[in-house]
């Protein structure tokens, strides 16, 4: 296994009790324990573990030893260690890592490993809302719907009309964010060993959708100045994907979004090759340049082979749980009954506040923007006076920027950032293949006082 996505899943394994050794030991087996790592899969080199995690070699080779006198890994000469597991559960698809993103750290721990927005309080004002005699109606029925609340299917299908995009509510699936949008997608189009386009680099939680459906993932450079579309062309010309995976606007990780000129010409050359379309939109609200909220590609492209994915994460609050996908009807339809052996349904209540504040959309667009552009100025002053060699190309949208940290490591920088108390993500958590290692993710709205405080910590890291 690659020794970044090793470092990844090693999060906090230092922190323990004992000798180091023994501390990164009992970090890997924990891992094999909680089925992140395959049966059979083989550990980095003991030499580039040693260097990735910024310690001696000989604290690697003590800890493989331990981990095989406890038969947890199995060493073979000449073919490495590798992982031996005797659980009962096993995941078929393997995580890299982003669940410390959610995981909740020391109070000391400042987190900078996620871009996702504290909620806006007006979440807090539409529960306080809402009606209960509709929450009588809706409790008086069984309440599933797994296409979604009809009410939130047709505000949501609004809101793309009045964004220029005609949309019917049968061409809505309501789900539980969009990451079971993706998942959903992910495993309703793609087949085992099915090639899938992706950019690099990308969100990282699609590329785990589409591992996870065993897609072949194919790449195209997704630079600062957007998608090389003759890049796309190119592979198209000599592969058949099955799909393509793509973020038009305010695209996670860079924050950038695609001109008008690449949009017409992506879509031409996507029609023409036949391919299927996925479009995640989920950052698309979080708009910084003034250049306002670019409209879907769905209406570029042959309505039969796309599909358009969001969200109410990033424009109202994570723990909504409400994303959607808009799609033709019968695809709605395929999604929906795959959807029924999920969850069944998105919650009700849920459901009837992003029914509500999404008929507010084009105020809680600019709400948002009046609070990220500030904070992306004051984020580009403190690092220009604290870092002025790390290199970044102003978003065009979201939360973050995208660090060029030159020749430095991004992912021995994040290790070393790590035990200084700061969490912050690497390049190649966003890369198919690992790539982007002198990148690094840093959300840019967190108050300057933390940013600044963060800085300090990791001063000569
Ligand atoms: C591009 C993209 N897609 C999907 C998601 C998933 O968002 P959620 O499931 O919260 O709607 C995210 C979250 O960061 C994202 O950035």
């Amino acid at each position: 296994m690659d020794v970044t996505v090793l470092c990844r899943l090693l999060d906090g394994w230092a922190d323990g009790d004992g000798q180091l050794p023994q501390r990164l030991a009992d970090a890997v087996a924990a891992l094999v324990a909680a089925d992140h790592l395959a049966d059979g899969a083989i550990l980095p080199p003991q030499r580039e573990l040693a260097a990735a995690l910024g310690i001696a070699r000989g604290t690697v080779t003590t800890a493989y030893d331990l981990l095989a006198a406890q038969d947890c890994v199995q060493a073979r000469q000449g073919s490495g260690s590798r992982v031996r597991r005797r659980g009962v559960l096993t995941a078929k698809g393997a995580t890299s890592g982003r669940l410390s993103s959610f995981a909740g750290h020391g109070h000391d721990e400042i987190d900078l490993s996620s871009g996702a927005l504290p909620g806006l309080p007006g979440v807090v004002g539409a529960f306080a809302r809402l009606d209960p005699i509709e929450l009588a109606a809706e409790v008086a029925t069984d309440g599933y719907h797994p296409a979604g609340l009809p009410r939130l299917r047709e505000a949501i299908a609004a809101q793309y009309t009045r964004d220029g995009l005609d949309t019917a509510p049968d061409q809505i699936l309501v789900t539980s964010g969009s990451q079971q949008a993706l998942w959903l997608v992910a495993h309703t189009l793609v087949s085992a060993g099915d090639e899938v386009v992706v950019e690099d680099p990308t969100y990282r939680g699609g590329l785990e959708a589409f591992r996870d459906a065993g897609a072949a993932l194919l790449t195209v450079p997704r630079r600062v100045d957007g998608l090389d579309v003759c890049a796309v062309e190119a592979l198209l010309r000599t592969r058949r994907p099955r799909a393509f995976y793509v973020q038009p606007a305010a695209h996670n990780p860079t924050g950038t979004s695609l001109s008008s000129a690449q949009r017409a010409a992506l879509a031409d050359v996507l029609t023409g090759h036949g391919v299927h379309v996925i479009e995640d939109t989920s950052s698309a609200d979080l708009v910084l340049d003034g250049a306002g909220f670019r409209p879907s590609l769905a209406g570029q492209l042959d309505p039969r082979r796309v599909v358009t994915i969001g969200t109410t994460s990033k424009l109202l609050w994570g723990g909504l749980r409400v994303g959607w996908v808009r799609a033709a009807p019968a695809v709605v339809q395929t999604l929906t009954r795959m959807r029924t052996t999920i969850d069944i349904g998105t919650p009700v209540a849920d459901q009837l506040v992003a029914a509500d504040l999404i008929a507010t959309t084009a105020d809680l667009r600019r709400r948002r923007t009046a609070d990220l552009v500030p904070a992306l100025a004051a984020t580009e002053e403190l690092l220009a006076a604290r870092r002025p060699h790390w290199r970044w190309v102003r978003p065009s949208g979201g939360t973050s920027l995208w660090i060029d940290l030159g020749d430095a490591d991004a992912v021995t920088f994040v290790e070393q950032a790590r035990r200084r108390g700061v969490r912050m993500v690497a390049g190649p958590s966003f890369s198919a293949f690992e790539g982007q290692r002198s990148h690094l993710k840093l959300p840019f709205w967190h108050p300057p006082a933390r940013l600044a405080t963060a800085l300090d910590r990791i001063t000569g890291a």
